[in-house]
């Protein structure tokens, strides 16, 4: 039988993720088939556990990424300290090793598609959600100069800064405290969804240097990357390339093969345009 893979979601019919694995199974030779898969509210581990009775792999996303940590049975170290798995992979021995390869995806569009250096730069998180969660473990090991977690909840922000003191310097902050500029700010608040920002001063956008980062993705511009170009920074882009290369780091860990993302993301933009 073909090598089965799927993305458990809930809701899930609108996922980009069976394109781009089709693309990518394509643009390397491997064989196998993905499909989204709705999983139950109420009783996500049962339906994966028998999904893992023939399936490879899966793709996890909201909102099931913490139960799919709970149900793996070893980690990777980014998958730990993230505390949600965004992808299962089954072991020869039947075994489940999860792992979270967002952060990942963030980082390699930054650095791989957008040549964003992120050693010794000041960067900055706006949220403290589980995105920002994420995130911090790969963007700490990419030794940031200082990294700023600023988050409505002020102490969201301060519990998460604790967790991951050990990994490099990460200080939280209410949006209000801050005032000068950044290299890099990231946005990875759901007030994206609604159109919404949060309340940031335009002072910490330095312009012609800053370079704005949005996790969300939209046909249009979203509304943090007009605010972002409207005050001048030297970019501002969505994180459509963050949900190409999450995947593509899922399909290396399922495969061993690493595919090319550039076409794929180009793909992805035509059909967007087009839709
Ligand atoms: P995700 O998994 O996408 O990170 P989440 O864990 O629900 O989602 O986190 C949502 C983040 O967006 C939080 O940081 C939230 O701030 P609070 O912790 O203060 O709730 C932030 N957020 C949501 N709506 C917001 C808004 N209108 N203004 C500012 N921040 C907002």
């Amino acid at each position: 039988m073909t090598d089965q893979y799927v993305v458990f979601g809930n809701p899930i019919a609108h996922s980009k993720s069976p394109l781009i694995h089709r693309l990518f199974a394509e643009q390397t030779g491997e064989t196998l088939e993905y499909q989204t898969s709705l999983a139950p509210l109420d009783d996500f581990t049962s339906f994966a556990r028998r999904f893992f009775e023939a399936g490879r792999g899966a793709n996890v996303t909201v909102p099931f990424k913490e139960e799919a940590y709970r149900l793996a049975d070893h980690l990777t170290e980014r998958g730990r300290r993230a505390g949600a798995v965004n992808t299962l992979a089954r072991q020869a021995d039947g075994s489940l090793l999860g792992d979270n390869t967002d952060g990942a995806g963030l980082v390699r569009d930054l650095k791989v598609n957008h040549g964003v250096a992120l050693s010794d730069k000041r960067i900055l998180l706006l949220g403290a959600g589980g995105a920002v969660r994420g995130a911090l473990e790969p963007l700490l090991a990419e030794t940031p100069h200082v990294l700023v977690i600023a988050n409505r909840t002020v102490e969201k922000a301060e519990q998460l800064a604790k967790e991951f003191s050990d990994l490099g310097p990460v200080l939280p902050a209410g949006y209000d405290w801050l005032e000068e500029s950044f290299d890099i700010i990231v946005n990875a608040t759901s007030a994206s969804l609604a159109g919404a920002l949060p309340p940031i001063a335009p002072s910490l956008i330095q312009p012609g240097k800053t370079f704005c980062y949005d996790m969300m993705y939209a046909k249009e511009p979203t509304a943090f990357c007009r605010w972002a170009s409207e005050h001048g920074a030297a970019q501002a882009v969505d994180g459509l390339g963050m949900l190409v290369e999450q995947a593509a780091e899922a399909f290396y860990l399922w495969r061993g093969v690493r595919p090319e993302s550039g076409p794929v993301l180009t793909a992805l933009r035509r059909l967007m345009a087009e839709a």
